[in-house]
């Protein structure tokens, strides 16, 4: 990827706290422009604080970040009114309406054109799905509607970038959907969006691009398509000849075979080098033939980002 093109970029970008915590570990994250950017990882990975580093809402240990082409938080005056930001528990005026928290907000952004205020602000509840309930005090505002109130003040002006921690934390299934929708609307009128999530499912319904962090390790990032087809899926064949489909599929290099009624599975064989060819299926499918063995099917299991997920660290999406 071209440097031009991340519009977030770090260089071994690293959080330890006062306390001692190593949240954040030598993290090169690049986060490409136009791009629907999955953060994803467990409690405690380090999402957060690296969300706030980039922010400039805290100073790293050590490493660097760039957003927007530039350093934070050094540049932070310039960068964050291009920035769109709802970061873990949205800072409210208990007191005052979901509507004149926004006003209120609006009105302390000095690049916010106060004719047009009252105009953008009933635009961003609406997108939010907040209009119904604009004139409730914020103190009485569920959980997801505060998240939802949260994402309307990061919605008051365009913005090239928008940061997301945990956006759908709180709501319900339907504005799970509603706000998964509205990331796909934003980033299809150009917006990158980059979002911190620990729902893997999640990850996989709205990004293109994705990181994994575990214990403020990158484990791996890339496009959400790449990332699931490196968990390799399960190679199944369903035939009455299962002993020598067995045989055969042995001689060529599938292994941990198992047989289940008239189906059988095993893992694709591992190309041998970097540059070795992998196994073309459809020569296995012919040998299979070849040896008389009858294929009623053949193909390969669909491996999820969870595979993919569950392969990199060797166990499931908890918290270590
Ligand atoms: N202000 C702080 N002082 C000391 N340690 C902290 C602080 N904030 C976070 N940590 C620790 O740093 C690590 C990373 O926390 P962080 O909040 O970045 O994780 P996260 O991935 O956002 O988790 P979650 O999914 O729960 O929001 C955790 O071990 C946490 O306990
Ligand atoms: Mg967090």
């Amino acid at each position: 990827m071209s440097e031009l093109s991340a519009v977030i970029e770090t260089r071994g970008l690293t959080k330890r706290y006062r306390g001692g915590q190593l949240a954040v570990d030598r993290l090169d994250l690049a986060v490409p422009r136009g791009s629907v950017f999955g953060f994803l990882g467990p409690n405690g990975s380090g999402k957060t604080t690296t969300i706030r580093m980039l922010m400039g809402l805290i100073e790293p240990t050590s490493g660097s970040a760039r957003v927007l082409g530039e350093p934070m938080p050094r540049a932070a005056r310039r960068v964050l009114p291009r920035v769109g930001a709802l970061i873990e528990g949205p800072a409210l005026y208990g007191f005052l309406s979901g509507r004149d928290n926004l006003v209120r907000f609006d009105a302390a952004d000095p690049d916010a054109d106060p004719r047009t205020r009252s105009a953008r602000v009933a635009a961003a509840l609406e997108r939010v799905g907040l209009t119904a309930a604009a004139g409730k005090r914020a103190r009485a505002y569920s959980l997801g509607m505060k998240q939802r109130l949260g994402l309307a003040a990061a919605l008051l002006q365009p913005r090239e970038l928008l940061v997301l921690d945990e956006p759908t934390n709180g709501l319900d299934p339907q504005g799970m959907r509603e706000i998964r929708s509205l990331v796909r609307e934003l980033a299809a009128d150009g917006t990158t969006v980059f979002l911190s999530s620990h729902l893997l499912d999640e990850i996989e319904q709205v990004c293109s691009h994705a990181a994994v962090m575990a214990q403020g390790r990158l484990l791996v990032q890339g496009t959400v398509a790449a990332l699931a087809s490196s968990a390799r899926g399960r190679l199944a064949v369903t035939t009455p000849d299962t002993t020598d489909a067995v045989r055969v599929l042995k001689e060529h290099g599938v292994t941990d075979l198992v047989v289940a009624d008239d189906r059988v599975t095993g893992d694709p064989p591992v190309p041998d080098g970097p540059d070795a060819e992998p196994l073309d299926l459809a020569d296995l499918n012919a040998a299979l033939v070849a040896a008389q063995v009858r294929v009623r099917a053949f193909g390969t299991e669909r491996a999820s980002l969870e595979d993919a997920f569950v392969a990199l660290t060797g166990e499931g999406f908890d918290v270590g």
